[in-house]
């Protein structure tokens, strides 16, 4: 595999989780650009606390970042990351599959998730961080059966192309182009890329934050990351951590 320049490859049969090997590394003094994968999690985490089911087949990696910027900020890399990832699935499916970013850290092939990221960061006392930590799945043989929101592999939606190490390679490549667009554009061009793949726009959509649920129109992703509904009042009001099922079939 030909990675791009800046970053370097541990490759593991099995760990309990990328993402807990990455934070150590990191706490080890690991530098940015080390990517941690491994063929099978024992205890791969999802997002709020959901377990990821990690057997082998599947792609399963964290990378170690040092981003020169505060923790409020480094949620901009679930924007940046789920952009990129997006674009190198679109080049190994054909023309007519859909490839789509939902709300706020899944990316999806046929309106199914296929990959989900994961953000960990620790900060450093003067408020910048000290590492970041990008974990991502992405389903290439298998998916589970029994999510809420359906799932979906890269081999399901028929992309024969499913060779991991390729995958890995065309996602970093992405990465370092939406990363440098940041670096120079700010978080705005990738909130911008964002909104243009994202599914549900314009739409009812139905928010789930813990038992809770609230009802509106997905009009707008907020300058902070957030999901800006208008609800039935016609108040705008703003969501930063939930689950987003879209209503209308379009
Ligand atoms: C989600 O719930 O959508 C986020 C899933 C993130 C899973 C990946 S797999 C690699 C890395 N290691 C983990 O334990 N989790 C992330």
């Amino acid at each position: 595999m030909r990675l791009p320049p800046g970053f370097n490859l541990v490759s593991l049969e099995k760990v309990d989780s990328t993402n807990s090997e990455a934070r150590r590394r990191a706490e080890m003094g690991a530098s940015a650009g080390t990517i941690v994968q491994a063929l099978e999690q024992t205890r791969g985490r999802g997002s709020r606390g959901r377990q990821w089911t990690s057997p082998k087949g599947n792609l399963y990696f964290s990378i170690i970042l040092n981003p020169n910027c505060s923790i409020s900020k480094c949620l901009e890399f679930t924007f940046i990351t789920s952009v990129a990832m997006c674009d190198a699935l679109a080049a190994k499916v054909s023309p007519m599959t859909e490839v789509s970013v939902k709300w706020p850290n899944d990316v999806l092939i046929n309106r199914r998730k296929v990959s989900g990221i994961l953000l960990e960061s620790a900060n450093n006392p003067n408020g910048l961080l000290k590492w970041l930590i990008v974990g991502i799945g992405l389903n290439v043989v298998s998916f589970p059966k029994n999510t809420e929101y359906p799932a979906t592999s890269l081999e399901f939606e028929g992309t024969m192309d499913s060779v991991r190490d390729n995958t890995l390679e065309l996602f970093l490549r992405h990465f370092k182009r939406w990363i440098d667009v940041w670096e120079n554009e700010g978080f705005s061009s990738i909130r911008q890329e964002w909104l243009s793949r994202a599914i549900g726009l314009g739409q009812q959509v139905r928010v789930k934050i813990s038992e809770n649920q609230y009802e509106g129109k997905f009009i707008d992703l907020g300058s902070d990351g957030s999901l800006i509904l208008e609800i039935a009042s016609g108040e705008t009001v703003s969501v930063l951590t939930g689950d987003v099922f879209p209503l209308d079939v379009t």
